[in-house]
């Protein structure tokens, strides 16, 4: 009935689907919708087979709930209408062309968002800024829709900091809840209250922090900063610590242990991926450079060259290895995903790999548990400047890793699945190429044991092993 608290979300997507459910879940009491433009994403979310994305424990989380209290649907303006809070988890990609292009935030589909909900809105409304965005968003929003003068918004910032992979768990026992409102004027106080209520369901009220609009819009770049900054460290130091023979993975232990520094995220490997560290930032590089800030701005911009220098020494070690060259080779790709668990392959590494050995004229066979065909058709084909026709000469998806690795003279791990811990290392050996190559870009397999069944294996950041022709 619509005496219950409304909410409504713009954006069906990784972020806007799973957050809502868990609201949906832990709040009875509340009715939540969830639009999107994408017709297909909506008939997905309502499907009785495989929801849009894969994350551990989604589908149940939504299957309790679609139909009582969570609805997806395309009718933007009617969920718009009848709601009291609106998030807007629309995607908030890297402008690719323009003033900015290759760094700053492409804001345009916030902006339709925002254009939309002043042109529908006819009742008070709260607008919580759930995309990742650059400093001042709020603001500028909140200019746009004041522009109406129909009604009163508030704007609230509320970053989200789950993870894909771990999403669920993510959202249901946050290490924070971080909200940043006007806190110096009435109206923006009771808007952050009432959002403070909503997590307060089944969030800690000590976990939920509020602060001014502007420091919660940067702590989100902030934290994928610091995050994905001890990734590029630690890859630093692997390249050290394969010229020096030292073990990064002895290292990293030992450097973790330092309370200070703490364990996580300090594992070395091809590199980071996903949709959100290298364009946030990115982000924030742009946002240094228009303040005038240059070398801050170059500091921030190392941890993403950084990452593509890993990737490339990744590739090289893999071609040196494979005594200089990998034309007409096959290679067996397991895992594309930018990490397990997920079927996303937004900036994977995986993408990188294979695009620079089919550029090479490496034949590749790739395989990967959740990530469908056409998707890694299609990250290739964008990334490579080769057309379809080519890349299907160079190019097979297989169903299983062992077809993958059928008659190939090098396995590359590029994705850290745990069943690739699990397969018969005995068998695959018997149906690769002599010498048999592994690549480990993740370091997740057991390297002494696969030794001594006499494949010849690289690692990250590890003592190389003496058969591995380097240059
Ligand atoms: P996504 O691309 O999966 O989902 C965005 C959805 O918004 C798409 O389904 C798109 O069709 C829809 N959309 C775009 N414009 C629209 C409009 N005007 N009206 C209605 N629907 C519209 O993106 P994702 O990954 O969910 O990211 C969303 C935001 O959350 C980004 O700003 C991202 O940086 C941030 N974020 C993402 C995280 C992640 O792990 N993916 C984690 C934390 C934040």
């Amino acid at each position: 009935s619509t005496s219950r608290f409304q909410i409504c979300c713009i954006g069906a997507g990784y972020v806007g689907g799973p957050t809502m459910a868990i609201i949906a879940k832990k709040c009875p009491t509340i009715d939540v919708t969830v639009v999107d433009i994408s017709q297909r994403r909506i008939d997905a979310w309502n499907s009785e087979a495989d929801l849009p994305i894969y994350e551990p424990g989604l589908k149940e989380a939504v299957m309790n709930t679609r139909g009582k209290n969570l609805f997806f649907s395309t009718d933007i303006d009617g969920a718009i209408e009848k709601a009291h809070m609106i998030f807007v988890a629309v995607n908030t990609p890297t402008k690719k062309d323009g003033l900015g292009a290759g760094r700053a935030a492409d804001l345009t589909y916030w902006e339709l968002a925002a254009r939309r909900i002043a042109k529908v809105a006819k009742s008070p409304k709260i607008i919580v800024e759930k995309s990742t965005v650059p400093i001042k968003t709020a603001e500028a929003i909140l200019t746009v829709l004041n522009a109406s003068g129909k009604t009163r918004f508030q704007v609230l910032s509320n970053p989200e900091f789950l993870a894909e992979g771990t999403a669920v768990r993510d959202l249901e026992s946050p290490d924070r809840i971080l909200i940043g409102g006007n806190l110096k004027d009435e109206d923006g106080t009771a808007a952050v209250e009432k959002l403070v209520d909503i997590y307060s369901h089944w969030v800690p009220r000590e976990r939920i922090i509020t602060t001014n609009v502007w420091s919660s819009e940067l702590s989100k770049l902030v934290a994928n900063f610091f995050l994905a900054q001890r990734v590029s460290s630690i890859n630093a130091v692997s390249a050290l610590c394969e010229s020096s023979g030292a073990d990064v993975d002895e290292v990293s232990t030992a450097v973790g242990l330092d309370s200070r520094i703490g364990s996580k995220f300090l594992k070395a490997s091809v590199g980071f991926g996903g949709s959100c560290f290298q364009k946030d930032i990115l982000n924030l590089v742009y946002l240094s450079e228009s303040m005038g800030l240059k070398d801050i701005a170059e500091y921030f911009h190392w941890v993403v060259k950084m990452n593509d220098l890993q990737k490339e020494r990744f590739v090289s070690r893999i071609i040196h290895g494979l005594f200089n060259t990998v034309t007409g080779k096959r290679i067996a790709i397991l895992g594309f995903a930018f990490k397990k668990d997920t079927g996303d392959t937004r900036e994977s590494a995986a993408i990188s790999v294979c695009q620079r050995l089919v550029d090479e004229r490496a034949h590749l066979d790739i395989y990967d548990p959740k990530v469908e065909e056409s998707q890694i058709w299609q990250d290739i084909s964008t990334a490579s400047k080769m057309d379809r026709l080519e890349l299907e000469k160079l190019i097979h998806i297989s169903s299983s890793p062992y077809g993958a690795a059928q008659g190939s003279h090098a396995l590359v791990v590029c994705t850290e699945w745990d069943e690739f811990q699990d397969l018969d290392f005995e068998k695959i050996l018997s149906i690769m190429e002599k010498p048999a190559f592994i690549f480990d870009g993740r370091n997740i397999l057991n390297h002494e044991y696969l030794r001594k069944l006499g494949f010849v294996v690289y690692a990250i950041g590890k003592p190389l092993d003496p058969r591995l022709n380097v240059v």
